[in-house]
Order: structure tokens, then C-alpha cells, then sequence
């Protein structure tokens, strides 16, 4: 069968391969503990269950739903903007509701890239930017992350040249894989250099309300001239236990939703109404389920920093995100190392080079392992030793 070029591209999805190891070793009978995925074990708070429940029996939601959402949801996102990150948005231009981020984020790129067309897209980086781009035909432009520059991107080392003709840029802070926070200085530098070079900025704030030591990771819409330039995909999974919902949302430029509402009205029919129900709650309801899951998260991330240091990996902290990105001892290539722990203990961790190449010499734990589990998975760690046999 000929598969279409798009689909014979798609990079070697590493993450799959992970999970067949992973089934493999577990129908060998192996305990195996992961650190993998990055999907909150804690539950969807029950208020918001409770909105799905009733809504469900409404005759009402079991209809299609419009693509751009209930205007409650609209409000209620425009609300939260307001609540959360002091930027006013206009409800019905300004924001539309995806089925989950991922799906928008997948699908931008339809909007704004060409056959030929450069992204700009941070290495390493959520992989969603780059597919996203190149099922648009266009090329992605790789911008290093590295560790002394704070994981942020070089705007300044950009050659002129690429930045010309460059029609967006994808930024991510609180950053996946890395965990690391941007300031908005950095967000303003952002707005600067998309006016001279005339890009589109798509950043994605999916970790908006994961986040330790009383940090609050900003919006890239709170500086000056932001909606001008870009839109901003935000999510409830990760704010509000709902990976499993499917809720997220664009906002920024009203022409630039527009365009995405348009090709979504294409492609989806939207989120089930009774979700969006669950959304209204989540985002109009107590608050409180936020700052808990932190405080697990906070312990969690103490406690699997001071066993990955002891097994002579170099890692910091993260004021934000559900990660830990961490160095390996020098010439350790991720995807060995990770097969190693794997064979060696059953534990699970993804190697950096999943990310892009700059994300090779890493690995990425996520937060998201209940606390028994995290007690096994470093009772075994601390028994185990980084390096490679003989080494
Ligand atoms: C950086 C980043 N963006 C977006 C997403 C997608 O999240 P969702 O589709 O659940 O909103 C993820 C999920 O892990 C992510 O890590």
C-alpha cells in the first residue's frame, strides 16, 4: 500500500516504541514502574464530575456542538483570563475551545504555514509543533534550548535570513520537557522580534497552574502588543486533572482564532457539550484543587530530585511543569540509558532524544506517579547504579 509522503516522514514515534518495551516487560511479569508519560494520576475534582453527570441527562447535550463552543464556555475562559492572568479578551473573537490543546495546536499550522513555509520550533520540544508542520508542508527551523541559556531560545542568533522568511514561532514555558520558566521580558523580547520579522507567535501555556516555591507562571498575553502578534493555546488537563476530557483553548488575535475556527469548522464538530459542561464548572468553580495537587507535585519533585542526584544525574528543581529534566553522566546516550534502567530495574523514564536532538544526554521524569509507586521506583534507583556496567 503507498502511504502518503506526510505519513512515510513522521519521525520513528519513539514514545510508542517505549510503551511496546514497556508491555513487553510487563508480560514478562515485571513490576514495571513508570515516570513516563506526563498525565496527572490525581481525579478530575468531583464538582466538575458532578457538572457531567447532570449535564449528561439533558437531551439538550446530546446533539452536535458548534465548533467554537457554548458562549458560557467562551465567558467562562475569557473569565479565567481575567481572574488569572489580569488580559481582557473578547469572548466571542477572541478565544475558541479545542478538543484539548493538542488538537489545536496540531491544526494551527494549516492556518498559517504554506508549502515551503519555515516554523520556528524549539529543540527540544513537545514533537506536536514540528508534525503539526510539517502535515502543512512546511520546514522546521530548529531553535537549541540550552541548559546555561535557561532553556530559552536565541532570538538574536536567528539568521536574518531564516527570520525573514519565517512565518511563525513556537515558544513553551512552563517548557515540556525541560520545566523551565520564562519572564516577561523575555515574552516582550518575543513581541519585538515578530514585528520587525512579521511572524505569527503561537505559545502554549499548558502548564499555566503547574507550579512550586509560590511561582506564577505569566501569560504571554499580559505583555504589551502580545494579541497583535500571536495567540495562545492554554488547557484544562494539567490545571484541572482532565487529561482524559479533551478540553483546551486558543486566545489572542482575534484574526488568527478566526482562521482556526475556520479550519476547525472543517475538520471537528467541537467538544461534547456535556465536557463543556465540565469545563464551565472546572473554570468557574473552587479554585482550591489547584494549589493541592501542587503541594503533592512540590514533595514529589523533592524527593525524586534527591535520588536522581545520588545515581549521578545533574538536576535542578523546576519552578513549574510536571518534569524533571535531567543530565546524564558525560557520552550517556538517553535512549541506553533509559533501556538499562528499564532492564535493570523496571523502571521507566523518557529519553531527551524523544524531544529533538538537543534534547539528547537527558532524560525526562514526569511528576505524575502515584506516591507508592514513587516510593518502589526509588527504592529500586537507590539500589542501582548510573553507570554503565564496568564503567
Ligand atoms: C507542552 C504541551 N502542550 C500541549 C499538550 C497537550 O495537552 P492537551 O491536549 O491535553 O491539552 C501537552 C501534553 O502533554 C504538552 O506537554
Amino acid at each position: 500500500m503507498q502511504l502518503a509522503r506526510r505519513v512515510q516522514q513522521l519521525p520513528p514515534y519513539l514514545f510508542a516504541e517505549i510503551s511496546r518495551k514497556t508491555a513487553a516487560k510487563r508480560a514478562q511479569g515485571v513490576d514495571v514502574i513508570s515516570f513516563g508519560i506526563g498525565d496527572p494520576d490525581l481525579p478530575t475534582p468531583p464538582h466538575v464530575l458532578e457538572a457531567l453527570k447532570d449535564a449528561a441527562d439533558n437531551p439538550a447535550n446530546h446533539r452536535y456542538p458548534e465548533t467554537d463552543g457554548l458562549p458560557e464556555l467562551r465567558q467562562a475562559m475569557a473569565a479565567y483570563y481575567q481572574r488569572r492572568h489580569g488580559v481582557e479578551l473578547d469572548a466571542n473573537k477572541q478565544i475558541v475551545p479545542l478538543i484539548g490543546s493538542k488538537e489545536g495546536i496540531g491544526h494551527v499550522s494549516l492556518c498559517f504555514i504554506d508549502p515551503g513555509d519555515v516554523a520556528l520550533v524549539p529543540d527540544p520540544a513537545y514533537p506536536v509543533y514540528a508534525v503539526g508542520t510539517m502535515f502543512a508542508g512546511g520546514e522546521v527551523y530548529p531553535l537549541p534550548l540550552e541548559e546555561e541559556r535557561g532553556f530559552l531560545p536565541v532570538l538574536e542568533a536567528i539568521p536574518a535570513a531564516v527570520a525573514d522568511r519565517a512565518r511563525v514561532l513556537w515558544i513553551n514555558y512552563p517548557n515540556n520537557p525541560t520545566g523551565a520558566p520564562a519572564t516577561l521580558d523575555f515574552f516582550e523580547r518575543v513581541v519585538h522580534f515578530a514585528r520587525r520579522h512579521d511572524i505569527i507567535v503561537l505559545h502554549d501555556l499548558a502548564y499555566a497552574d503547574v507550579a512550586y516555591d509560590g511561582y506564577v507562571p505569566p501569560s504571554f498575553l499580559e505583555v504589551p502588543g502580545a494579541t497583535d502578534v500571536g495567540i495562545e493555546f492554554n488547557s484544562l488537563s494539567k490545571t484541572y486533572n482532565m487529561t482524559g476530557w479533551r478540553v483546551g483553548m486558543a486566545a489572542g488575535n482575534a484574526t488568527m482564532i478566526d482562521a482556526l475556527t475556520r479550519v476547525k469548522s472543517n475538520l471537528d464538530s467541537g467538544i461534547p457539550q456535556a465536557i463543556q459542561q465540565m469545563a464551565i464548572a472546572a473554570l468557574s468553580g473552587p479554585q482550591d484543587a489547584i494549589t493541592a495537587h501542587n503541594v503533592i507535585y512540590q514533595r514529589r519533585r523533592d524527593r525524586v530530585v534527591t535520588a536522581l542526584r545520588a545515581i549521578g544525574l545533574t538536576v535542578e528543581p523546576p519552578k513549574a511543569s510536571l518534569y524533571l529534566w535531567a543530565r546524564l553522566p558525560e557520552g550517556e546516550r538517553s535512549i541506553d540509558f533509559a533501556g538499562r534502567l528499564l532492564d535493570d530495574t523496571g523502571v521507566v523514564v523518557t529519553p531527551g532524544i524523544g524531544y529533538g536532538a538537543r534534547g539528547e544526554g537527558y532524560v525526562r521524569l514526569s511528576l505524575t506517579t502515584p506516591d507508592d509507586r514513587i516510593d518502589e521506583g526509588l527504592r529500586r534507583l537507590a539500589s542501582w547504579r548510573a553507570a554503565p556496567a564496568g564503567g
